[in-house]
């Protein structure tokens, strides 16, 4: 049984627990991050610091401990955790107070850390026979780049997606533009041969491993395009993947059942997948020669 913080205290996660009337509860008013470990060693945390402030900032959430503190928790909880490779989960709510829709006075922001164990190696063998896609309408608020708990509609959208036979839920606004997926961004190599995903905006979540896609591709003198692209142009695209700290680079082969280019993993997604293991191997030491595919 694995080791939790709450808002100070470390202790088993079994036992880990908040007060009903935390907000995160009542009305999903917090943010949160979800980290890449291998190795015991935290991926791009930086990132992940900023998206938090940046969260937090939006939210008016305030009073949550420095960055420096907060990746002291972290090592500490990975350290409690003997933590090899898997996700470390940060979650800060507003706090707790009587339930009244308006921020209470005086109140605290209730901050939780937990870790599990995740098995990055069998994403090779996603990357090497990739997945199945299923578009599903885009049912979220309009404050997408804030990483809230409030993810009904993503929810919704999985679950969908995985009634179909999919991996992962494409989303599609009514406009047909593809914003990102359930819980992950989209990118797709288009009919002329562009790497494209969606610019930041409210519309997505600035994901992570996006950004450091982003950074791996130009370095390789990539062209990448912060462009918007709709469901046809999908149809039509020579590839289409996918990213996310769970999912770093993984190929969607197929969408609504239709293979996607010649329905296998593209030469664009695989290069880029390749990178970014070697980025991964750079941060924290982890190799993919040495995980079983
Ligand atoms: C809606 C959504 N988009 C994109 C992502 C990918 O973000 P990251 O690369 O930071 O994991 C996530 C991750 O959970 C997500 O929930």
């Amino acid at each position: 049984m694995g080791i939790a913080f709450v808002n100070g205290r470390y202790g088993p996660l079994a036992d880990a627990a908040v007060h009903v009337e935390d907000r995160g509860l009542q009305f999903a008013d917090a943010v949160y991050e979800v980290c890449a470990v291998l190795n015991g060693r935290l991926l791009d945390w930086d990132k992940h610091c900023w998206r938090l402030r940046r969260g937090l900032a939006a939210l008016f959430i305030e009073g949550v401990m420095g960055d420096a503190a907060l990746g002291q928790v972290a090592a500490r909880l990975l350290r409690a955790n003997r933590a090899g490779d898997g996700l470390l989960y940060i979650q800060v709510t507003r706090g707790s107070a009587r339930r009244d829709h308006p921020f209470p006075r005086d109140i605290r922001p209730t901050l939780i850390m937990t870790w599990k164990a995740f098995d990055f190696a069998a994403r090779l063998r996603h990357q090497r026979e990739g997945l199945a896609a299923v578009s599903l309408p885009d049912q979220r608020w309009a404050r997408c780049d804030i990483k809230t708990t409030g993810l009904l509609a993503n929810v919704l959208a999985k679950q969908a997606a995985k009634a179909a036979g999919g991996a992962e839920a494409v989303l599609v606004r009514e406009d047909g533009v593809v914003t990102e997926g359930g819980s992950t961004n989209i990118w797709i190599v288009d009919a002329a041969g562009v790497l494209r995903t969606h610019p930041l905006s409210a519309r997505i979540l600035p994901g992570v491993m996006r950004d450091t896609l982003i950074g791996l591709a130009r370095e390789r003198q990539m062209l990448v395009e912060e462009r918007a692209f709709t469901l046809d142009e999908v149809r039509s695209a020579r590839e289409l993947f996918m990213t996310s700290t769970t999912a770093p680079v993984v190929p969607l082969v197929t969408l609504d059942g239709v293979a996607v280019g010649d329905g296998r993993p593209g030469p664009v997604a695989t290069r880029l997948a390749d990178a970014m293991w070697g980025e991964i191997e750079r941060q924290t030491g982890w190799r993919v020669s040495g995980a079983a595919g």
